[in-house]
């Protein structure tokens, strides 16, 4: 994984960095992430793109991952942002970055955060829902203010995993119907509105997608739309935004293509699409989150108690579980993982690993092949850089790790760990 290897003493290292030195000098349990690692993700999706000379943003989906830190590797890589909330919209101005490059989404902004997002002149405000349309409206009016829009649409195609379904009319929380007129609808009424300038379109077929089918279909669906309305309408999308998604090797039956891959694939179709119909090629965005940081992420547990069921299974339990990676309780997310001290040794039995939460579901990893664990082992969870640390959370009042940044043999921390005092830092007493 990354630049995972074997140290000298026999250690598992990343990024140049002895991973056993990482939780002497951090503690567990320990997020770190490979920047060499996240930074030529970041790269590649770039490169694919100007490589053809394609007018696009590479969005960097920071839910998949947001801290101050991460936000500025974000911005030093030349991506723009994509942000849900206005915690995230609040961390990535915190950290500096360009509020022009800044992409707000989510179905259910509030009016604070619109205000938020429109004081702080960000790039563009992904518009989810016909309610929004008109609070933004509202909001634009009272500030006499001018914002940069995109409509969400729903395709009515879902994409899983492995394959992808078509969905007649998408029954989904977010954006607006393609196939019932609703999209149209309110294409009409947001160019009606002299505050908005509509760049274009957005969608987000799914998350984890190992095909570039969804995506070209997606397009295809789109662009045809887009000609209609060109007819219709005389109004022609700047941008064409179709999400993120693209998959990332958790294990080895997963199997990613390369991000270069979907961008080409991508850039080919909506060329041909848009060609037939004389549209002006559009410029590209796109919004993956995991696949750029989640392989250079990993976790460094302790490993603790351990509980044979003979003849059943044995349990091996580490310090941390649920409250930083709820994946596997969540979405039954499967992972893999080497004991630190000794990651190249051969397997000699299959252990269950468990989290530390006062639950059942707190496993972490199911039949895992590990050696023979000593005493003082370190248990390396790979690929954990995604919606880990974004999804962690203090059940059972566990204060969340901390992160550690590591780049040609150097560690920097990005994230302290949390503390007792912090857990009960907004607490009031009774009295
Ligand atoms: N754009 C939009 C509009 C999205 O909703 C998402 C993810 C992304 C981009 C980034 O998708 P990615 O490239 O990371 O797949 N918590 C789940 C994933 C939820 C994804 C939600 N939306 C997990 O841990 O697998």
């Amino acid at each position: 994984y990354g630049t995972t290897g074997v140290n000298k003493a026999g250690n598992l290292e990343i990024g140049g960095v002895d991973t056993i030195e990482l939780t002497r000098d951090f503690g567990t349990p320990l997020y770190v992430y490979d920047v060499a690692l996240m930074r030529e993700r970041a790269r590649g999706f770039k490169h694919a793109f100007e490589e053809q000379n394609i007018n696009s943003q590479v969005a960097y989906a920071s839910k998949a991952f947001s801290t101050v830190a991460m936000v500025q590797l974000a911005e030093e890589e030349g991506l723009s942002l994509d942000v849900v909330s206005g915690g995230e919209l609040y961390t990535a101005l915190a950290a500096g970055f360009p509020p022009e490059r800044i992409h707000f989404h989510g179905n259910n902004k509030s009016k604070e955060e619109l205000e938020m997002a429109l004081d702080n002149r960000i790039g563009c405000i992904v518009v989810d829902n016909f309610f929004e349309m008109e609070l933004l409206k509202s909001i634009c009016q009272e500030k006499n203010v001018k914002v940069n829009i995109l409509l969400r649409v729903t395709p009515g195609i879902e994409a899983h995993t492995h394959d992808y379904i078509l969905t007649g009319q998408e029954d989904s929380k977010f954006g607006f119907d393609l196939q019932n007129g609703q999209a149209g609808t309110a294409l009409i009424t947001a160019l009606q509105f002299e505050h908005f300038e509509v760049l274009g379109l957005h969608c987000h077929i799914g998350s984890q997608i190992f095909e570039t089918t969804g995506f070209l279909l997606a397009a295809k669906k789109i662009v045809e739309q887009m000609a209609v309305w060109k007819n219709e309408l005389g109004f022609e999308a700047k941008v064409l935004n179709l999400g993120g998604g693209f998959g990332i090797r958790y294990t080895k039956e997963d199997e990613p293509i390369p991000p270069s891959h979907y961008v080409s694939e991508i850039i080919k179709e909506v060329k041909k699409l848009t060609s037939q119909s004389s549209l002006k090629m559009p410029e590209i965005w796109i919004e993956p989150g995991r696949s750029l940081v989640g392989d250079a992420g990993i976790t460094l547990y302790q490993v603790g108690s351990s509980k044979d069921v003979p003849g059943v299974r044995k349990y091996l339990a580490v310090d941390g579980g649920m409250s930083d990676n709820i994946r596997p309780a969540l979405y039954q997310a499967k992972y893999e993982a080497v004991l630190a001290k000794k990651p190249l040794a051969r397997a000699n039995e299959t252990v269950s690993i468990a989290g530390k939460c006062c639950e059942s579901g707190d496993m972490l990893i199911w039949d895992l092949p590990l050696p023979e664990t000593g005493e003082d082992e370190i248990l390396a969870v790979f690929c954990t850089g995604a919606y880990g640390y974004s999804m962690s959370n203090n059940y059972n009042r566990i204060p969340r790790p901390a992160v550690v940044f590591v780049e040609n043999g150097k560690a920097t921390q990005v994230v302290k760990r949390e503390t007792y005092e912090d857990l009960v830092r907004l607490d009031l007493p009774l009295k």
